[in-house]
């Protein structure tokens, strides 16, 4: 380890792609004018920190600093960042593909952001459940204004194009971005058939958070049984996949009402998910909302959506360690997640 001094900061970097790692001290950013620099005090994992460590999946170029979320304390902004200051909590997203990441990603004590990657803390919650929030509510409206065309009109400034589905299945509706997008669409649509799978321990949580029907994907027979949940028994207008989940239920696509638009939007995540001939396959990246109308909106007002009530913390978020020391040993913990958000403090 370098040694630490007032002038730098630590960031855990990984050498080469899988490791080895090391913690280094580096001098603190020299910040661009529209970016703020964060204290870090929460890394929250995401399965895309994993990817990048083993398969280098967004990595520019090794040494590099992962991590995609968190959350912490402004310590100094840049000359035209108008609307946060020194001493705001904040959460947001912190690397990926969406903004230069050329002073690493989360695993740091210190982290430059462009400021529209960034919430203030609402006011109603903890800042762990803070950095549990922008890239799973990103992720969701990606795919469902972005790719769907399907209108989320109370955010605000975003496109109001396009029509909502006569029904939805959101596939892992457990996962971050699974919850999200349940709440999302019952938020905008409160007749809605919003049908969703998960294992059985989460199916209240998921009709709490708008599901209409939440179907156990474990069980063999769960394409029958999320036909016999939707309306008239004939099947869904749309599928939002969130985890990959028809790359191991192949047949999953029979869900989907032949006499409707059959559209399956696909969270990127690495897995390739086969879709049969007929059916719309739309590839759904969170980072997408650097293009999307409204979209560098939309992470500054998950502060009001919270604290009005609009939108609530998807997941309930579990604390798995301290330090960036700790981080590498606890990281593997988010391929076992299940409806939850894992975090680090620091
Ligand atoms: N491209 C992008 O912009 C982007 C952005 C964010 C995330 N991602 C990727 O998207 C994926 C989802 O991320 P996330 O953070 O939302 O996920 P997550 O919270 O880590 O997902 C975990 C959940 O997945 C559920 N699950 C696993 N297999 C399932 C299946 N076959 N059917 C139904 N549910 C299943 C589990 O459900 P149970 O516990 O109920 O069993 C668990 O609760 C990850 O692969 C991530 O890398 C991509």
């Amino acid at each position: 380890m370098t040694s630490a001094t007032a002038e730098t900061t630590a960031q855990l970097q990984y050498m080469q792609k899988g490791g080895p790692f090391k913690i280094v001290h580096v001098p603190k950013p020299t910040l661009a004018p529209g970016e703020v620099l964060i204290r870090q005090r929460v890394i929250a994992f995401n399965l895309v920190d994993v990817k990048q460590r083993d398969l280098g999946v967004l990595v520019p170029r090794w040494p590099h600093v992962l991590g995609i979320e968190g959350a912490g304390i402004i310590e100094s902004v840049g000359s035209d960042v108008r609307d946060l200051q020194p001493g705001d909590e904040v959460a947001g997203v912190q690397g990926g593909g969406a903004h230069d990441v050329s002073w690493g990603g989360a695993f740091q004590e210190r982290v430059a952001v462009p400021a529209p990657f960034v919430a203030k803390k609402p006011k109603n919650i903890s800042l762990k459940e803070a950095a549990s929030l922008p890239v799973g509510f990103i992720t969701a409206v990606s795919a469902i204004v972005n790719s769907l065309k399907i209108p989320l009109p109370f955010l605000h400034g975003t496109s109001t194009e396009g029509q909502p589905p006569s029904s939805i299945l959101v596939l892992g509706g457990s996962s971050a971005t699974g919850a999200a997008a349940i709440q999302l669409l019952r938020k905008a649509y409160p007749s809605l058939p919003i049908l969703a799978t998960s294992s059985a321990k989460h199916h209240a949580r998921l009709n709490d958070l708008g599901a209409t029907s939440v179907v156990d994907y474990k069980s063999p027979s769960v394409v029958a049984d999320i036909k016999a949940t939707s309306p008239g028994a004939a099947g869904v207008d749309v599928i939002i996949d969130c985890v990959s989940a028809g790359a191991s239920q192949t047949d999953i696509s029979d869900v989907l009402d032949s006499a409707r638009s059959k559209s399956y939007a696909a969270i990127i995540t690495s897995v390739p998910v086969p879709v049969p001939e007929g059916v719309n396959k739309l590839d759904v990246s969170g980072w997408s909302i650097v293009d999307m109308q409204g979209g560098m909106q939309l992470i500054p007002s998950l502060t009001k959506l919270v604290e009005e009530g609009t939108y609530r913390v998807p997941l309930p978020v579990r604390v798995v360690g301290h330090g960036l020391e700790e981080l590498p040993n606890v990281l593997d913990e988010v391929k076992s997640v299940s409806g939850e958000k894992v975090v680090v403090t620091l």
